[in-house]
């Protein structure tokens, strides 16, 4: 089968395409024919290094798939050949068949293609977690969303809608607001795209706290750091929660005396923890979401396909910061 392989560390030009054998499907796994891989930051980071998880190469990037069930592991129950299915998270899913957990392997509705399957659990996933398990956002709340069109940033503006709140999008280019206005941002701010000096940042503050109105946000969800993060902090409402869901931009430092001032919480996000240890919990998410995808109150937002052997170039979209919401691999 075809893979596209990362044999050193390196940016998405190092990836190659090649022939090796397929994957068997041990106990309690599933393979699965893939159709669609989502692209997502940590392909970018894990080709080189610089992801938590560090798979032993050669190894495809590619940590969310969807396509057809096609051979199952012993021990496998409430799967059968030739379901339709997403799986995530998976390791090596721009391949044209991947192994993993049937616990990370959900059927899927006949109404939904194998792309927007594919763009789905990681980023929305990640996004229910954050808003309710950690943050509690409630409707009315005032929800501030850097990064807003990127891959978690626009799965928490359509969650945030579908929840009640008020969400104000936050993002670098007025291309990628007027993608999260039509997912239902009520407002919307541009920040610069570089490193903020602190004119700038106290610039940007004040825009937020303008936006965000007298109470300030009362939820922020920061998949981007770098500069960003304690611009916007300073905008958080008296007893806020920030959400730590990514670094993008870079790891940030915080003067904690500003959540004294705020008497707010700063609350960390790990998804793929989250999962493992809750598994029951996990799985009510996901009932939840494709129930939300069938109602149409959330819609992953593909906006680029690129075929298999161009995933490098998918992979690069990410990294340039070029990408609105999802870019999609798709797999004869
Ligand atoms: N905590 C968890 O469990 C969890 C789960 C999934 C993902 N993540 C993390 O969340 C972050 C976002 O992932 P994603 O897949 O949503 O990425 P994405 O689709 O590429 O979106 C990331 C956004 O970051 C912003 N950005 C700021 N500086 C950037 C830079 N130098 N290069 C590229 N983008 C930059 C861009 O928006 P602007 O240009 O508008 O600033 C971009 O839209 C990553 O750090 C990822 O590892 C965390």
């Amino acid at each position: 089968m075809r893979a596209l392989l990362s044999r050193r560390p390196g940016g998405p030009e190092t990836l190659e395409l090649d022939e090796i054998p397929e994957p068997a499907a041990g106990a309690g796994q599933v393979r699965v024919a893939v159709r669609a891989c989502g692209v997502n930051f940590p392909d970018l980071l894990i080709i080189q290094d610089l992801y938590q998880v560090k798979p032993p190469r050669p190894f495809a990037p590619g940590g969310e798939i969807s396509g057809i069930v096609d051979a199952l592991g012993t021990g496998v129950e409430g799967l059968r050949v030739g379901d339709r299915v997403l799986m995530s998270p998976v390791q090596g899913g721009m391949a044209q068949k991947v192994v993993g957990s049937a616990g990370n392997c959900w059927r899927i509705p006949d109404a939904m293609p194998f792309d927007d399957a594919a763009a789905l659990l990681l980023t929305y996933g990640t996004s229910q977690h954050a808003l309710t398990d950690r943050a509690q956002l409630k409707s009315g709340e005032t929800l501030l969303v850097l990064g807003a069109a990127g891959g978690v940033g626009l799965a928490a503006v359509d969650l945030g809608k579908a929840m009640g709140a008020r969400v104000v999008a936050a993002a670098s280019t007025e291309a990628k607001l007027a993608l999260a206005r039509e997912h239902g941002a009520d407002e919307s701010v541009q920040y610069p795209a570089g490193t903020l000096d602190k004119a700038a940042a106290r610039a940007l503050t004040d825009h937020f706290k303008s936006v965000c109105g007298a109470n300030g946000a009362q939820v922020i969800f920061d998949p981007v750091g770098g500069d960003y993060t304690e611009a916007a902090l300073r905008a958080i409402g008296w007893q806020g929660r920030y959400l730590v869901v990514g670094f993008t931009a870079g790891i940030p430092k915080l003067p904690l005396n500003l959540t004294l001032l705020k008497s707010c919480q700063i609350i960390g996000v790990f998804w793929g923890e989250f999962i493992a240890r809750q598994p029951r919990q996990h799985a009510t998410h996901v009932a939840a979401l494709m129930a939300l995808y069938l109602e149409g109150r959330i819609k992953p937002a593909v906006t680029e396909h690129f075929p298999l052997q161009r995933g490098m170039d998918a992979i690069a979209r990410l990294g340039a910061r070029d990408a609105r919401g999802k870019i999609v691999v798709m797999i004869d």
